[in-house]
């Protein structure tokens, strides 16, 4: 039996908070609100020749669209993850595996990170706390983690600001580029860094790129908020305060792509954090990112139901597409060179 404190227990209630604050997660000021594409009234093709079409991590998908590391290890997260895998499966899409720490103190946790036989075309991506490195944690350990789930990559999250608000978080990041680097060497599969929602800057995406990561997820400011969340799970009225204040912190996502892009023109990037839409997607692959990452909505329609998945996951393919019929972009590639109007900016109409 799982103690309350335990890290299975935890994840259930972080569930659950997100899952009770439909809506209420942040657009942040400069993110993707404040981006247009250019609207082209001659686009010059078909609606139904534009293709959506990519390929990540080896594998063909249907959209450059990442199901976000969210959840998984606890019989009720393995309903939500089966949901989202079926659907990656059925429209292509690349598949994230929430935090397997889980895994480590629990080996019989396992089965439910096993999702494979649900999406086996797709990538599916492996998840660990980068700090968890300086606590013990070994290269066999994540090893084994891809193993069991059979993932295509294994993504590293790095979440300062969420362990300094959690209650006996890991707070402890020194000398963990080094480990990083050491991991990224000796694991068999790639490694992809990203934040949890507070953006990864170009500095650091080159520090991580340079120490052997394979490619970035930005993560970036202006969605779900996780010092919202922990400062609403905190037990005493000063945890709360000191979570609140950190409630517009962070790069926005917009910000930080073109900031990773810049310093890493060929790194394989992920755009994610406060992605909202297909419009949204559409921008985020003009601004420079080759993969779009959505999380928050993904898992509270999940927690509804299949068909309510099916429907936002259908509508967001539909709304890029009919966002790159608009710009006349007939793939992903042409989005790519899409020239964003940022607000403010004088266009070139
Ligand atoms: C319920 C939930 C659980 C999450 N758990 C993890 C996790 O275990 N590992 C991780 O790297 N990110 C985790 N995230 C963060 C997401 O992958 C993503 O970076 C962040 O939520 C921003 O995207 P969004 O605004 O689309 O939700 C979680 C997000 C949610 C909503």
């Amino acid at each position: 039996m799982l103690d309350d404190g335990s890290t299975a227990a935890r994840k259930d209630r972080q569930l659950q908070a997100v899952l009770d604050s439909a809506g209420d997660d942040g657009r942040l000021e400069g993110g993707f609100d404040a981006l247009r594409l250019p609207h082209r009234a001659l686009p010059e093709i078909s609606l139904s020749e534009v293709s959506t079409r990519t390929v990540f991590l080896g594998r063909e998908l249907g959209a450059p669209l990442l199901i976000s590391c969210t959840t998984g290890g606890t019989p009720r997260t393995y309903e939500i993850i089966a949901r989202l895998a079926r659907a990656a499966q059925v429209r292509r899409l690349a598949f994230g595996l929430g935090s397997q720490r889980v895994m480590l103190e629990f080996p019989e946790a396992a089965r439910f990170f096993q999702v494979r036989a649900l999406a086996p075309d797709v990538p599916i991506l492996s998840n660990l706390g980068a700090v968890q490195l300086n606590y013990g944690v070994t290269v066999d350990d994540c090893r084994r983690l891809v193993e069991l789930s059979e993932s295509d990559a294994l993504v590293l999250h790095l979440n300062p600001l969420q362990e300094a608000l959690q209650e006996g978080g890991n707070t402890n990041f020194s000398g963990l580029l080094g480990k990083i680097e050491a991991l990224c060497r000796q694991l068999p599969v790639p490694v992809i860094a990203k934040e949890i929602g507070y953006g990864i800057s170009g500095e650091v995406a080159r520090q991580l790129v340079d120490a052997g990561v394979w490619g970035i997820d930005v993560a970036g400011a202006g969605g779900t908020s996780w010092s919202q969340i922990e400062s609403k799970l905190a037990s005493s009225p000063r945890g709360r305060m000191v979570g609140r204040a950190f409630a517009a912190w962070g790069i926005p996502t917009s910000r930080a792509v073109v900031s990773v892009r810049r310093a890493l023109p060929q790194v394989p990037l992920i755009a994610s954090g406060g992605l909202r839409d297909g419009v949204d997607v559409a921008k985020a692959i003009a601004l420079g990112a080759d993969m779009a990452g959505i999380a928050g909505p993904l898992v509270k329609a999940a927690a509804a139901s299949e068909e309510a998945l099916m429907e936002y996951v259908d509508a967001l393919v539909q709304q890029l597409r009919v966002a790159m019929f608009c710009t006349g972009a007939a793939d992903v590639s042409s989005l790519r060179q899409v020239e964003v109007i940022w607000e403010g900016q004088a266009s070139t109409y």
